[in-house]
């Protein structure tokens, strides 16, 4: 128990209080994180454990009880889908960690640096295996259904990404499209099933999606953001990876597309060199540029947007958690 209360309190001070209305469920569905978890085998249940260990911020957990809480109320199945969804999303974790090269995450170090990428990749497919099965295993075949379709889209979005690589070329549009699957996707989904088992009508249910689609969609932008200029201790996981890796994301996209032909060549030099020191190198860039206030405006935009969705929603505390939810994306250091 006392686990349990260390990992929530993980979750920074302004997440924990936007969770108030759901807490204690949020308590259930890491116990329920937990009793799943469990295998005959100790090494895999070693492996299985160590992603959870620090938690993460739960923000998916989260979205399904809010949306089921605003759309008539949680239930067993709830709790159980809130672990379906973490239980995928740190999934995918593991795997953007073996094409990030990345060694920290949650504070800890990722399964490939402690261990190796066999074991990262054997470790996601078995923890998606086990959301699917979890989801599964409800009455109806709603929820899996949505949940594999998120988890094709995140792939497919990763996969896209993965062929963007080196080209600087590339759109804003081309870049949100990616986004909107790699990472909202899965928000989307979240917001829908918490929706759809609290009994929604199909306005409702909509509503929430979209919600979750934009808000998804902020998230990833400020991620972004922070892989350029945010501290790796405040934030617990490896940055700089989408420099080194050479992704196209906003704040370069921005800031390319607001340079001259010459200043661009120079940068997308800097850009295609593997040992150089990319953040230190483009920070004074990025500051002098409007890239980050761009894509911070950007974010907001979606965020406003997001919360425009749930208008035709009777007001609740629910829903002022969803709405504080999408305020933190675009806020948040973490
Ligand atoms: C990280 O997600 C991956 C992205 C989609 C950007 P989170 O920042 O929600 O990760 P945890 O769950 O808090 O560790
Ligand atoms: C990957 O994006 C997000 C997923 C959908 C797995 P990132 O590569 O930006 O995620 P972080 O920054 O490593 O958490
Ligand atoms: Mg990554
Ligand atoms: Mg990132």
């Amino acid at each position: 128990m006392s686990q349990t209360i260390e990992k929530r309190d993980a979750a920074p001070q302004e997440l924990r209080t936007l969770y108030a209305v759901v807490r204690e469920e949020l308590v259930q569905v890491d116990e329920l994180l937990r009793t799943e978890l469990t295998s005959e085998y100790p090494f895999v249940e070693e492996l299985a454990r160590h992603g959870f260990r620090l938690g993460g911020k739960r923000l998916r957990p989260a979205l399904v009880l809010l949306a089921g809480k605003l759309c008539g109320g949680i239930d067993g199945r709830h709790l159980q889908l809130a672990a379906a969804v973490e239980m995928v999303h740190t999934a995918s974790l593991i795997h953007d960690d073996v094409l990030d090269e990345a060694t920290i995450r949650r504070h800890l170090d990722t399964v490939n640096a402690r261990w190796d990428n066999e074991a990262s990749i054997l470790l996601g497919d078995y923890l998606f295996a086990r959301a699917f099965r979890l989801a599964a295993s409800l009455d109806n075949p709603f929820a899996v259904r949505r949940l594999i379709e998120a988890s094709r889209l995140m792939c497919e979005g990763e996969l896209r990404q993965i062929q963007t690589r080196g080209n600087y070329d590339l759109t804003e549009d081309g870049y949100l499209e990616i986004i909107a699957d790699k990472t909202a996707s899965l928000c989307a989904c979240c917001c829908e099933i918490g929706a759809h088992y609290a009994g929604a009508g199909e306005a409702e249910r909509q509503a929430l999606t979209a919600f979750g689609r934009k808000l998804g969609v902020a998230f990833q932008i400020v991620d972004d953001l922070l892989d350029v200029l945010g501290d790796e201790q405040t934030i617990g996981k490896s940055l700089g990876t989408d420099l080194v890796k050479q992704k196209p994301t906003l704040p370069l996209i921005r800031l390319l597309n607001q340079s001259g032909p010459e200043q661009r060549a120079k940068m997308v030099e800097i850009l295609s060199t593997t040992t150089a020191h990319h953040r230190e190198a483009l920070k004074p860039w990025l500051e002098k540029s409007d890239a980050i206030s761009y894509s911070k405006r950007r974010a907001t935009e979606f965020v406003e947007s997001a919360a425009t969705e749930l208008r035709g929603i009777p007001d609740a505390p629910s829903k002022d958690s969803l709405v504080g939810i999408a305020q933190f994306v675009v806020d948040r250091r973490h």
